[in-house]
């Protein structure tokens, strides 16, 4: 049955540039909503910058900026970091918007009309000097209980006491410094302490499937009160100065809470989008309508989401309420907890910048992400293993051990498994018949826990898989069946079996690698993948095209890079100077050890492929099949060699150097060449009988 979803993410404030928390959790989101495509599902995946409330106001006021100016900023800096980390929501936009004005000025009225809203004179702390009513978050004071200074209005920090902003000695405002005084105005409430509230929210609560068990217990403790402490109505309004939407039909100037008008943004987006795009808003949010609405959010705003907001559009009369909430925890780095406000010690862009692999953290991210509302740590270390030995060192590492073969030997084309006389082929026939079931049979259960957001456990099954493949490929050693004349057949069916299992894999991680998906069906010669190809091979005598490869190492220079704090400049002596190389003949320095020269790896290689480069005057690109994997190295010998003449060549690689990444691409190690004062650069070649592959010593 083909489902219809409305997914959302939060809306962020617009005050400030996305951190590693945000990013995560639109990569969650994310993922579920390409799996949902995958399966053949209707997705609308939406989200908008949250542009109101006193704190955008006063920041924009710091900046001095109008507040729409200062959120039109905010939102322009967006895309870099949606596309860069292949995000991709159908619509972003703002909840200072018509659509959002003119959806929560709508609801307001429908709760109006329900009795659900009234009007209370509340006394509150204002500032004379800005003329504006003070959040708690605006008032400092002397601790009434210790006397320490400077302590904010809920609790001190010196001596750990509770107490409330009226309680403060000698209060100020920490907007202008002025004391504040107390003022009434009337107030609207929503009344979620109305018997009929409770009631529903307890059904929507309990309903199976709508909220994870920590969820929903959170909630249930908030609707039935602790103790004396009842659920209280809610202030949905404030006073001027406000950056927000006006409370409609009333002659005083009053503004809805941001919090009202925030999750309404939810639809406004979706309304936004609907409109350009020729679909009914009305069949997604009407109750009935046969959408399911799911929202991605944090585990600070569980509150907003499963009371208020189910609430407000319940009795609206006119909407339905959210299917389900899913809720994640936090992300820290190496054991450090993350700020709301600041971040961490990733800077998304930063990331971006060193220009690391967004596919990486996406990865990465989804490895460790379950269906529970866990918080999260970024280890670098663990970040590292992760790409480099199970996605690289597993995964990636298929293509590179087969497609070569298929493409040196055989043409790119894949052979089946089919029926043969040579008895080692048909022994090889049997095992590859059953390797691709495996690897086909697992789909329900990977599809299984994407649906329940445990991607951890998909990507554990997925990388089980690729170790069950890398098996058959060191059992079959396709490396020795090329140099068997009699293996031909054989040969070609390992690494198409090989390869169409890599076919697999990609479509079971595709939800989470995009990029490298589409890069792959491009290296396959195939159409996207959909889940349900995960039911069929390819087709025999398919051909493949020539193999690039797909995804680079993560190194510790880049990750160095990444948590690098800015330098300050340098205050005592100056570092020694590096000793200068000598020149010329013989010594170039000190003697190494046999230890030291053994450190460096040096392995024959088979240039599979030389190409220019665009925009490079000296580099050539360069595949290098080293008999089990293969490399892309840059060489600086454009100069004497034309690309054509070194296709098959053997030579010599570097097989341990440190990746590099250079302007062109990342350089996975260095031929040897030699050259002198004149002209000519000459590749080294070993003597003929030497294999892709064997080590230079
Ligand atoms: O906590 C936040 O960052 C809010 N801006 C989230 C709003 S979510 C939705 F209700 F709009
Ligand atoms: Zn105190």
């Amino acid at each position: 049955m083909k489902r219809r979803i409305f997914v959302t993410t939060a809306l962020p404030y617009a005050n400030g540039p996305f951190h590693i928390g945000h990013i995560m959790e639109y990569i969650q989101a994310d993922i579920w909503v390409r799996f949902q495509r995958m399966q053949g599902h209707e997705v609308l995946f939406i989200c908008a910058d949250d542009a109101h409330g006193a704190p955008i106001m006063l920041a924009a006021e710091k900046a001095g900026s109008t507040p729409e100016a200062f959120v039109a900023g905010i939102a322009a800096g967006r895309k870099r970091y949606l596309d860069g980390f292949h995000i991709r929501h159908d619509n972003w936009h703002s909840t200072h918007s018509p659509e959002n004005t003119a959806l929560s000025q709508d609801l307001y009225r429908r709760l109006l009309a329900a009795g659900l809203i009234y009007t209370r004179q509340i006394e509150q702390f204002h500032d004379p000097v800005k003329g504006m009513f003070l959040a708690d978050r605006y008032i400092k004071g002397e601790c009434p209980n210790c006397g320490a200074k400077d302590q904010y209005g809920d609790a001190c920090e010196s001596c750990s006491s509770v107490y409330s902003p009226t309680q403060l000695r000698n209060p100020y405002s920490t907007l202008s410094g002025a004391a504040p005084v107390m003022k009434a105005s009337e107030h609207y409430f929503f009344r979620l302490s109305d018997p009929r509230c409770r009631e529903f929210l307890r059904r929507w609560i309990d309903e199976p499937g709508r909220l994870q068990p920590q969820v929903a217990n959170k909630a249930r403790e908030w609707l039935e009160g602790r103790d004396d402490q009842e659920l209280a109505d809610w202030d949905i309004s404030r006073d001027p100065p406000y950056f927000g939407i006006r409370i409609p039909d009333i002659p005083e100037e009053k503004y809805l809470y941001v919090w009202l008008d925030a999750p309404v943004g939810y639809f406004a987006s979706l309304k936004h989008y609907c409109e350009r795009s020729g679909l009914d808003f009305d069949a997604f949010v009407r109750p009935g309508s046969g959408t399911e609405m799911i929202h991605f959010i944090g585990k600070d705003i569980i509150y907003f989401h499963t009371l208020f907001w189910p609430a407000l559009l319940h009795f609206s009369g006119h909407y339905k309420t959210p299917d389900h909430v899913h809720v994640h925890g936090f992300i820290g780095v190496s054991g450090e907890k993350m700020s709301k406000s600041r971040g961490t010690g990733i800077d998304p862009l930063r990331y971006l910048e060193l220009g690391m692999n967004p596919e990486w953290l996406r990865y990465y991210l989804a490895a460790k992400l379950n269906a529970n509302v866990e918080d999260l740590d970024f280890n670098p270390g663990d970040f590292m293993a992760r790409v480099n030995s199970d996605l690289v060192g597993k995964y990636v590492n298929i293509a590179s051990r087969c497609a070569p073969f298929l493409q040196r030997r055989f043409g790119g084309r894949v052979l089946s498994p089919a029926g043969t006389h040579d008895p080692g082929t048909r022994m090889a026939v049997a095992r590859s018949g059953s390797l691709l079931r495996d690897t086909c049979a697992r789909s329900p259960a990977i599809r299984a826990f994407y649906d329940g957001r445990e991607y951890g456990k998909a990507l554990r099954e997925i990388m089980a898989l690729a170790d069950a493949v890398n098996q058959y490929i060191d059992e079959n050693k396709p490396w020795e069946l090329a140099k068997l004349p009699e293996a031909e057949t054989r040969l070609q069916l390992v690494c198409s079996v090989g390869i169409d299992a890599f076919r697999v894999l990609t479509l079971y991680l595709k939800p989470v690698l995009p990029k490298l998906a589409a890069d792959v069906e491009a290296f396959l010669g195939i159409e996207p993948l959909q889940w349900a190809d995960a039911d069929r091979l390819l087709a025999p005598d398919h051909a493949i095209k020539p193999y690039e490869h797909v995804m680079a190492r993560v190194t510790e220079k880049q990750l160095d890079a990444l948590f690098e704090t800015p330098k300050e400049a340098p205050m005592r002596s100056a570092p020694p100077p590096r000793p200068s190389p000598v020149k010329g003949e013989g010594a170039t320095g000190a003697d190494i050890s046999i230890e030291d020269f053994n450190k460096i790896e040096l392995r024959v290689a088979r240039i599979v492929l030389a190409e220019h480069v665009e925009g490079a005057d000296k580099l050539l690109k360069i595949t290098l099949d080293l008999g089990n994997s293969t490399r892309t190295v840059f060489a600086g010998i454009k100069s004497a060699y034309d690309p054509a003449t070194l296709k098959d060549r053997l030579t010599v690689v570097v097989a341990n150097l440190a990746p590099r990444r250079m302007k062109f691409g990342l350089s996975e190690g260095m031929i040897l060449a030699a050259s002198g004062e004149g002209p000519g650069i000459f590749l080294l070649a070993p003597d003929s009988g030497a294999q892709p592959g064997m080590r230079v010593k």
